[in-house]
């Protein structure tokens, strides 16, 4: 009697875990097929995925996410992300964020992106250095340089590097990635460029010194100073020279 209960009850449990095996399949043929169906949604991807609500914010904030979905959407070329989760960015030193123009903010943001999708299996095979969305990529602009040994992929900025922990997403057109670190472009975080910059001189260069000025708010207020000072001298010079001239009018 003992066992022809037990059999009962073994035979119950055939009973429901077929059920469920049956419910799962069902469930899994109603849900969309993955890929074209739906416009690809980078912000959602990454509400899924979870630990990336500053880097959701900075797509909404810098309008990039919006700019990734329409993209998605019209180019056949695909494109990848390498996202750095909450953790990354608060290991930045503080204010980092804060102190960028929303400008700045955007090129940040931008240098996450790589406008083609890449595959794990391609990194190995990328010429460096990797062209961003943030645009030039030679030394001291945006230069993204990859590493790779095994399965193992790095990124170098020339500020940091970081390592590419998993891919959150890939479909085919859509490609993001985990990485351990933010990308700190040297364009915003590195030294300034050795100075062979030819300005270029055009017209009235005095009011021109003082946009700059405004422009850049890390120029501290020394060389603001000594080239208020320089302006000055400039001034007088012009004063003097005019006045020479106008002296020897007379002499003539
Ligand atoms: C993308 O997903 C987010 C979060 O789920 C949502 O707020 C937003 O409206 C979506 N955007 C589009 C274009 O569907
Ligand atoms: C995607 O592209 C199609 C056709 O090119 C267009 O009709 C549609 O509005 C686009 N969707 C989005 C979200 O941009
Ligand atoms: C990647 O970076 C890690 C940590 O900085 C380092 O140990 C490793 O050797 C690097 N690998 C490659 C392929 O550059
Ligand atoms: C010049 O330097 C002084 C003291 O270093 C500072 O108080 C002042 O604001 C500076 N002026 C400009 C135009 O930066």
């Amino acid at each position: 009697m003992v066992s022809h209960f037990l059999s009962l009850q073994f035979l119950l449990l055939l009973i429901i875990l077929q059920c469920t095996t049956i419910t799962t399949t069902v469930a899994q043929s109603l849900a969309p097929a993955p890929g074209p169906p739906g416009p690809t949604n980078i912000t959602k991807i990454l509400e899924k995925a979870g630990q990336f609500t500053t880097l959701i914010r900075l797509f909404e904030i810098t309008k990039v996410g919006d700019q990734i979905n329409t993209q998605l959407n019209n180019s056949k070329q695909g494109m990848t992300v390498f996202a750095p989760p909450d953790n990354a960015f608060s290991s930045l030193s503080a204010g980092t964020l804060n102190s960028l123009s929303d400008q700045q903010k955007d090129e940040l943001v931008q240098f996450h992106v790589i406008p083609t999708f890449i595959s794990m299996s391609q990194f190995q095979t990328l010429s460096n250095p990797l062209r961003t969305q943030a645009g030039d990529s030679t030394a001291y602009k945006f230069p993204l340089d990859i590493t790779t040994s095994g399965n193992q992929v790095n990124l170098t900025t020339g500020v940091v590097s970081a390592t590419v922990a998993n891919a959150i997403y890939s479909d085919g057109s859509l490609a993001v990635y985990q990485v351990d670190k933010v990308l700190l472009p040297m364009s915003l975080f590195g030294p300034p460029a050795p100075a062979a910059a030819p300005a270029p001189e055009s017209g009235n260069d005095k009011k021109k010194d003082k946009d700059d000025d405004s422009q850049s708010p890390s120029d501290d207020s020394a060389s603001a100073n000594s080239s208020d000072a320089v302006d000055l001298r400039r001034d007088l010079h012009g004063l003097m020279g005019g006045a020479i001239a106008f002296i020897a009018m007379f002499y003539l």
